[in-house]
């Protein structure tokens, strides 16, 4: 049982908990509470406690748990058939597509699963086209990333990584690959005139989310952007955290008017229902990937396109880009009024927040989200004193100011 323990546990929780030490691999250190069922913003343990799901996922779940319209067409496409070969053709796989071209402006997508194949997809489809396109020589193609970056967590990702966590003792590591600091536009510049002539993809994240949402200075993407132009290298925004809604706009880019060569996403594309990725790309890049040169058994199955085609519908239904931009603000407003020795800084965008918390009566951030927890708001450090607050965005404003209540007591609470 973990150490920081405030909360009691039911005799049922704490069979579920042990149940999953004992065979579980322990690559994770979750907060102690076991969850049973979800719908909207909430979700109830198994002893029917309630609570605001304020990490929705890691940001997958914005449409909010079980939307009904996603888990419908779930269940329909299921009854028909969920996977098919990609040896053959379906009758879900091209709609979808011109689905996610018409939604996006894409020429092309490429389906995969996990946010981190959809990563590695993007870096492999950079490379392609910096050896078919750019004419960068064999084996010579670099890509630029930032430090403080998350990924994912496949050996090539983890190369990519500034954090000890992710890649200690995996190496050795993807070569090819330069870090240079976050928000930092100097940085790349001095690469870029360096290097240029064989860097191949500059990748990016628009927000750090992992990171504890660090959000970068105003200008920056855009001139990122512009520098990549200048040096014919692609410019790939990782949008599995911070797309589809999250921050306020479709696509976190868009908050800069800037239009990624390639764009990742993953998470809420599903609403959470299913591992669902996808990365876009006009034919230019994306056509540089001929048959048989990638794929995955599950990359664009029939249930994924059903489900994900749904999920977008809901975001564009429920207006969840403007929701979470309205929303957001409220958070940070009301967050903002709040005096406490815990909060050293609230950040954010849309309805990406973090509060970095300075450690007070030798409590820190893992001792407020457990006290968070059982007020009712359930929510994570990421890193040792950044608390990341991401609710579904389908949260409505009375259950926001309700949840922010709890927030607020449950830091008064330990002050
Ligand atoms: C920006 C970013 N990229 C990629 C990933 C990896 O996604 P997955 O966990 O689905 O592999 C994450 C996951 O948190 C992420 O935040």
């Amino acid at each position: 049982m973990g150490k920081y323990r405030i909360m009691e546990l039911s005799k049922i929780a704490k069979n579920f908990i042990e149940c999953e030490e004992k065979y579980g691999a322990h690559n994770y250190h979750p907060l102690e509470v076991v969850l049973a069922k979800g719908k909207g913003p909430y979700v109830w343990d198994v002893d029917g406690k309630k609570y605001f799901d304020f990490l929705s996922a890691y940001s997958a779940v914005n449409q909010g748990h079980c939307h009904p319209k996603i888990v419908k067409a779930l269940k329909d496409q299921a009854d028909k058939l969920c996977l098919t070969s990609r040896a053959f053709y379906n009758d879900c796989l091209g709609p979808y597509e011109k689905y996610i071209h018409e939604f996006f402006g894409y020429d092309k997508v490429l389906p995969m699963n996990s946010g981190a194949e959809a990563v590695e997809t993007a870096l492999k489809l950079a490379r392609r086209w910096g050896y078919v396109r750019k004419g960068i020589a064999e084996n010579k193609a670099l890509i630029i990333c930032c430090e403080g970056n998350f990924h994912g967590r496949t050996i090539t990702i983890v190369s990519l990584s500034t954090d000890p966590d992710s890649y200690d003792k995996y190496g050795p590591f993807t070569p090819g690959l330069i870090k240079i600091p976050y928000n930092d536009t100097k940085a790349l510049a001095s690469v870029l005139e360096k290097h240029g002539a064989e860097v191949a993809a500059f990748l990016v994240e628009p927000i750090q989310g992992e990171a504890g949402v660090f959000v970068p200075d105003e200008g920056y993407l855009k001139k990122c952007f512009d520098l990549c132009k200048k040096h014919n290298v692609l410019f790939m925004a990782d949008e599995v955290q911070t797309g589809i809604a999250r921050t306020g706009k479709m696509l976190c880019s868009d908050h800069e008017g800037i239009r990624p060569d390639v764009v990742i996403l993953g998470k809420a594309i599903s609403g959470g229902v299913l591992p669902v990725s996808a990365v876009l790309a006009d034919d230019d890049i994306m056509l540089t990937i001929k048959p048989g040169e990638h794929g995955s058994t599950f990359g664009g199955f029939p249930l994924a396109c059903r489900v994900a085609v749904a999920a977008l519908e809901v975001v564009k239904e429920e207006k969840l880009v403007e929701r979470a931009e309205y929303l957001g603000k409220i958070f940070r407003e009301e967050m903002g009024k709040y005096k406490s020795p815990f909060i050293k800084q609230i950040r954010g965008k849309g309805l990406l927040n973090a509060i970095v918390v300075q450690p007070h009566n030798g409590k820190e951030a893992w001792d407020v989200c457990e006290k968070m927890a059982e007020m009712g708001v359930l929510a994570k450090p990421t890193h040792k004193h950044i608390i990341r607050f991401a609710p579904p965005l389908v949260i409505s404003e009375e259950e926001l100011r309700e949840a922010i209540k709890i927030i607020i007591s449950a830091m008064d609470s330990l002050a």
